[in-house]
């Protein structure tokens, strides 16, 4: 390791950000590590074997950003497509459209709402709680919106996210939930938005293409800690509890498990992103991969389909989304302290900061880290 002047672990948006810096503005010589045997940690993606459709092997991701700064940094390794997310929610044989809005009041109450008609209507059935404080989530999200919208939308999906009944979760999980009295239905709201024309994982290709970089896959960073030379500083994007082996406690997520199939037809549901509002469908929602990427020639004779379902994660599995409780916030930080003291270690991502971040949002906090942490114990 004495060839490098830096080891970054992790191959995802956060660490392929530092290496890129690193290599290309400070020109010096990194060594990136990944236990995953591919590049692009959660964003990673691959062409299907059978289909040529590009399926997102951790999940559906959707570039979207209201930042500027990090759009123009992602454009030097891509361009994006002009794709526009929508989602829709399957519930009781209808479809809607999401994020709730007036397009989804009108077809639910099966009436033609002014604005300000549905507004007003979501304000008397938010009324339901005459004043007392919400004591769990269902209570909670019925004060935002009412009970019959949440018991279309919001219940069975929230249920089968948690697998927790919603009456049995704290409140403080949703803050707010959108509803827009308007007929728009574009997902994001964000100015930026687009998928990479030729895929994520080629995003990081070129990201890492400087031969300052040498990246190692399949490595876990605890199985050659010991031999790295005292001084060379780390960036650690791994889980925080993992690296002080779990001694102030174990931060708990959730994880998603995905069941892909190639069906023999040309479209199976017309869109990307199917949500399944009620609790007797097991799964979340259902994604279609050839609705990401309508520009492309995919054959029609097969489609890729895959099937989420939602639980929580033990330590054998992906860590997805932080649960966040009291007690993990607390944890976080006797983690977060005793990574203050850890010298030559810098923590970055979403595993290493326990915090749910989009893809714009890790790359922003690499950029950040780059600037007041990396570029000074480098120079
Ligand atoms: P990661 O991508 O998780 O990279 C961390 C890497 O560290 C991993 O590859 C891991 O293998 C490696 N690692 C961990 N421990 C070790 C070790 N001991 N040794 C070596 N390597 C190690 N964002 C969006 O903007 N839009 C979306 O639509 C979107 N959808 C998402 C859907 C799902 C299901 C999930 C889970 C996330 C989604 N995201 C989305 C978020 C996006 O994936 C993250 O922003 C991004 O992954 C953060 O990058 P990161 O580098 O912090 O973490
Ligand atoms: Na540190």
């Amino acid at each position: 390791f004495s060839n490098h002047d830096i080891i970054i672990v992790g191959a995802g948006f956060f660490g392929a950000t530092i290496a890129e810096r690193v290599a290309n503005e400070l020109g010096k010589r990194v060594l990136l590590i990944d236990r995953r045997r591919h590049i692009g940690g959660n964003a990673y993606s691959e062409n299907d074997r059978e289909t040529g459709i590009e399926v997102h092997k951790y999940g559906a991701h959707l570039f979207h950003t209201p930042n500027r700064a990090v759009w123009d940094y992602l454009n030097r390794f891509t361009q994006f497509t002009d794709y526009r997310h929508r989602v829709f929610s399957a519930h009781k044989g209808q479809v809607y459209a999401m994020p709730i809005n007036l397009g989804t009041i009108c077809q639910f109450f099966g009436k033609h709402f002014t604005p300000d008609e549905a507004r007003a209507l979501v304000v008397s059935q938010a009324a339901e709680l005459a004043g007392r404080e919400p004591q769990n989530l269902e209570e909670k999200a019925i004060s935002l919106i009412g009970r019959p919208l949440y018991e279309a939308f919001i219940r069975g999906y929230t249920a089968k996210q948690w697998q927790t009944d919603p009456r049995e979760l704290p409140e403080n999980i949703i803050t707010r939930l959108p509803v827009r009295y308007t007929f728009n239905n574009r997902y994001f709201n964000d100015p930026y938005e687009g998928l990479p024309v030729d895929g994520y994982t080629a995003i990081f290709e070129r990201m890492l293409g400087n031969p300052l970089i040498e990246t190692r896959l399949g490595v876990d960073y605890f199985d050659l800690k010991s031999e790295i030379p005292e001084g060379v500083p780390v960036v650690y994007t791994g889980p925080i509890d993992r690296y002080f082996d779990y001694r102030a406690g174990e931060l708990k997520w959730r994880t998603i498990d995905f069941q892909e199939e190639v069906l023999s037809l040309g479209d199976f549901q017309g869109t990307a992103v199917m949500n399944y509002a009620d609790e007797d469908v097991p799964y979340t929602r259902i994604l279609e991969f050839r609705h990401f990427n309508p520009e492309r020639n995919y054959q029609t004779e097969k489609t890729v389909i895959v099937k989420e379902f939602s639980r929580f994660a033990t330590r054998a599995d992906e860590p997805y989304y932080p649960i966040d409780t009291a007690e993990d916030k607390r944890i976080y930080l006797a983690y977060k302290a005793l990574a203050e003291q850890e010298k030559n270690v810098i923590f970055g991502g979403r595993l290493g900061t326990y915090r749910y971040l989009d893809m714009h949002q890790a790359i922003a906090a690499a950029l950040k880290s780059f600037e007041s942490e990396v570029r000074p114990a480098l120079t």
